[in-house]
């Protein structure tokens, strides 16, 4: 039998609720499944950590999980420490030390979901976003003088490199070769942009050579925010900056009926280091410690960690429990309209995972 090592870090916020969530999702399934089980470890960095200790992980932090199989992370962000510190702190840290490159990005419209564009069935979405995770518009090169002065300057310099750019082009091309329709979108902005977004669409030229039955096309990242609401079914796989891609996925999560359901994976495709996963609806103070967080994000998240474990039978049957959850509104969370708590809609998916289990 095959012991997976997770480690979990719930992070601030409702990342405190959804990750145990998450766990029990996890537990839930090791106990219909023969062929593997789970060993968690627990880390209890974030905010509070940084409140006690003045950093949001200690400095061999990495090194505590670098043997891990897989990271299952909830939210950093606090109303009290400054957006940049939460996020270089802990996120980034981890994302950029294990060179999770590729951060990705499903959407698609869940059975029982209302979604605001009444133009377009549940068919007419279903995208996956792939975005570039260690370099562009967050890779940390910049500065700021003379602060307080009138000549004070400050720069945030995206860098693109060739072989970041032919890596994430590589990974979205085969992605999307994966996928039923084999349809590629690359975002650009090379008209604005006139150096690195260039380079970027050369590029995609180029990889696109190497994969001769994916269709791709080019669309200039504003123009993709229309195109998403008016012609959803022209999109399948769409590969974006790191910028561009946070940007659109918020865009998608809304149109598929909300954020609380959205899940992302930062992975390294070449699994040297751990990848990984995590809602994408951040720490959510407002209703944090009140059970009403919507745990779906988390449960998606823990069927892309499976998925990337090569475990695609039990994310298969974790994925069929959300799909039977969230078709019914009497399990739907605050965030779609519903009254249900973190703790039913949790109950629910477990009871189902175990009542279908295909013991194996
Ligand atoms: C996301 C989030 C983060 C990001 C924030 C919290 C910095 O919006 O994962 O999309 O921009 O990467
Ligand atoms: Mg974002």
């Amino acid at each position: 039998m095959k012991t997976y090592r997770i480690a979990t870090i719930p992070g601030d916020g409702i990342g405190k609720e959804v990750v145990p969530a998450g766990k029990a999702v996890l537990e839930a399934l090791a106990r219909t499944n023969r062929s593997f089980a789970f060993e968690f470890e627990n880390f209890d960095w974030g905010a509070d950590y940084y409140r006690a200790n003045g950093v949001m992980m200690p400095a061999d932090g990495l090194d505590q999980i670098r043997d891990k199989d897989a990271i299952l992370f909830g939210s950093a962000g606090d109303p009290d420490v400054p957006d940049h510190i939460t996020l270089w702190g802990l996120r980034l840290k981890i994302c950029q030390g294990f060179d999770q490159y590729a951060n990705v990005r499903p959407t698609r419209i869940l059975p029982g979901i209302d979604a605001p564009l009444k133009r377009c069935g549940p068919q007419d979405l279903n995208w996956v976003i792939v975005r570039e995770n260690s370099e562009g518009e967050y890779a940390g090169v910049g500065g700021r003088v003379h602060q307080g002065h009138p000549i004070e300057a400050a720069t945030d310099v995206s860098i693109l490199t060739r072989a970041g750019v032919e890596r994430i082009m590589r990974f979205a091309f085969r992605l999307a070769q994966s996928r039923p329709r084999k349809l590629l979108t690359v975002i650009t902005k090379s008209n604005a942009q006139r150096h690195a977004m260039v380079m970027w669409d050369e590029i995609a030229n180029q990889i696109a050579a190497e994969f001769p039955d994916v269709k791709w096309d080019k669309e200039l990242v504003d123009a993709a925010t229309a195109r998403m609401v008016n012609r959803p079914a022209t999109l399948d796989t769409i590969v974006a900056t790191n910028l561009h891609a946070d940007i659109l996925s918020d865009l998608a999560a809304a149109l598929a009926g909300s954020l609380g359901i959205a899940p992302t994976g930062n992975i390294d495709p070449e699994h040297r280091y751990p990848s990984m996963f995590e809602p994408i609806h951040g720490s959510a103070f407002d209703i944090m410690g009140k059970g009403l967080a919507n745990p779906v994000g988390t449960f998606w998240s823990v069927v892309m960690l499976l998925e990337h474990l090569g475990e695609q039978a039990a994310a298969q049957q974790v994925m069929a429990a959300i799909e039977r959850v969230t078709a019914d509104p009497a399990l739907h969370t605050g965030d779609l309209g519903g009254t249900a708590t973190t703790a039913q809609v949790t109950d629910a998916v477990c009871a189902l995972i175990e009542k279908v289990a295909v013991v194996a």
